[in-house]
């Protein structure tokens, strides 16, 4: 049986949440008894689709995804990321929307971008049984509003922002929250003062759980790494070198498949 949103929010203060993405079935059954969320994130746009922003991703192309991982998901709990643009035009839009992909992948939760403005949308899902889990600081769904892909959250009056946004989305109803690329004593202190959990990604080691996208985690292409991938294994170099090493013995007759 999968983990629970309950068990996994009493978490807090108890015991860190380890999240990842996954993007299929293979590295679904590969990373599910080692987390306790697995995420279907839009970043499937840029390290599975080649987009340079997640931006691109549609609603059918996250469901699709979603149906894959759900197939060899059995313990971690499943949150599937809501694509840009699919919760921004009404709630009804946004409702039918989080309907396909709960229905079609089994998620457990959907996770959208945003903060005060998108409070009416997490309402509405909230108050039809969708746990909702919120994301906030670096929010790639906005990256030409934010310019780029560094840091947020770095003044003060951005600080105030923001707290207030996460405020708001919890009183709207999230469950838990994405810190995304933000200073670390900042992220600290909106850890403090939520009373559910965060989940950082670039933001410190004082959030309630971190997660990292699966092909950073291995550092599968080895010519780009974010700034905040926490590599624990170089398999792009060793994946380069095994194709080297096949070329090489093909070319010279020494692999002959039986
Ligand atoms: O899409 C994604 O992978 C994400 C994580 C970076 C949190 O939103």
């Amino acid at each position: 049986m999968r983990k629970q949103k309950h068990e996994l929010m009493a978490y807090k203060g108890k015991q860190q949440i380890a999240m990842i993405t996954a993007y299929d079935a293979w590295s679904a059954g590969l990373v599910d008894r080692y987390v306790d969320i697995i995420l279907v994130g839009d970043s499937l746009g840029m390290v599975v689709q080649g987009n340079d922003s997640t931006l691109p991703v549609t609603l059918d192309e996250i469901i699709y995804h979603g149906k894959l991982v759900s197939r060899a998901n059995q313990s971690a709990f499943l949150v599937v990321d809501m694509p840009f643009m699919t919760y921004h035009i009404s709630i009804e839009q946004t409702m039918l929307n989080a309907a396909r992909i709960m229905k079609e992948t089994c998620a457990q939760a959907v996770k959208l971008e945003g903060g005060k403005s998108i409070c009416p949308e997490v309402k509405a899902l909230t108050q039809a049984g969708i746990p909702v889990f919120g994301h906030l600081g670096l929010t790639p769904q906005s990256l030409h509003q934010l310019g780029g892909w560094q840091k947020q959250a770095k003044t003060q009056e951005q600080q105030t922002t923001l707290m207030e946004d996460a405020k708001a989305l919890v009183n709207a109803g999230i469950c838990f929250l994405i810190l995304e690329n933000i200073p670390h004593d900042f992220a600290k202190q909106v850890t403090q003062e939520l009373p559910i959990p965060t989940i950082g990604i670039g933001a410190g080691a004082d959030t309630d759980g971190q997660v990292q996208v699966f092909h950073d985690l291995f550092h599968l292409n080895p010519d780009f790494l974010p700034r905040h991938a926490t590599v624990q294994a170089h398999l792009g170099e060793a994946m380069q070198e095994a194709l080297q090493s096949y070329q090489e013995k093909v070319k010279a007759k020494e692999i002959l498949s039986k």
